[in-house]
């Protein structure tokens, strides 16, 4: 299967997507990284791994003609899925729709909590035990739709932002890549996927 990954940063998640890929029993392949930022440091290591990469400023443009510049971007890329790694952009509901059941996305924090941005002061600031990372199907509603699978990661004492964020990052590369690969795979078998589509919803 093929997989376009978009990023707006510093792209350690898809450089995890990347690396798994790498393996010869991998069932997707990374066709193309793309950014809203033409200086995203992820696309620098994309492209030295010889990923094709496409880059540019939302800045000045509507949010649907942003957005349907990279849906063209993966299109021509033959993708058939869509990997939010870090990708600080809403996107339009015409976006969301044309690869629904398509694109996946990573949150850090065990949905359906915390959703947004801030997921780990939140977590501590709750005195939560746990925080961690989901991966889940993207649907129009921010960090919502059904969770396909989710890692929690102990909040120890003294934890701050920065240190549970780091915790939580390795989790996320595990996490993604693992997924993401279950998913691919799973779609070939439909009336499986939908089970454990409603089930995760539940
Ligand atoms: C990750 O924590 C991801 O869950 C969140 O933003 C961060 C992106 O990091 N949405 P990276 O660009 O993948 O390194």
């Amino acid at each position: 299967a093929k997989v376009g990954v978009l990023i707006s940063g510093r792209g350690s998640n898809m450089a995890a997507l990347l690396y798994a890929a790498k393996a010869p029993d991998c069932p997707y392949e990374i066709v193309l990284v793309a950014a809203n930022d033409p200086q995203a440091p992820g696309l620098t290591l994309a492209a030295a791994e010889g990923i094709p990469t496409f880059g540019q400023s939302h800045k000045g443009l509507k949010r649907a003609e942003f957005d349907q510049i990279i849906d063209a971007q993966l299109r021509a890329a033959g993708v058939h899925y869509v990997a939010l790694a870090g990708y600080m952009r809403l996107l339009s509901p015409a976006f969301v729709a044309g690869w629904d059941n398509r694109m996946l996305n990573i949150h850090p924090s065990l949905l359906p909590k915390y959703k947004g941005l801030d997921t780990h002061r939140r977590a501590i600031d709750a005195g939560d035990s746990h925080a961690g990372c989901s991966v889940h199907i993207v649907t129009a509603e921010l960090d919502d739709g059904p969770v396909l699978g989710q890692t929690p990661v102990a909040i120890l004492p003294g934890d701050t932002q920065d240190s549970l964020a780091a915790r939580i990052l390795i989790a996320e590369h595990q996490l993604y890549s693992r997924t993401l690969a279950d998913f691919v795979t799973r779609e070939r078998q439909p009336d499986w996927l939908l089970g454990k589509v409603r089930e995760a919803a539940l």
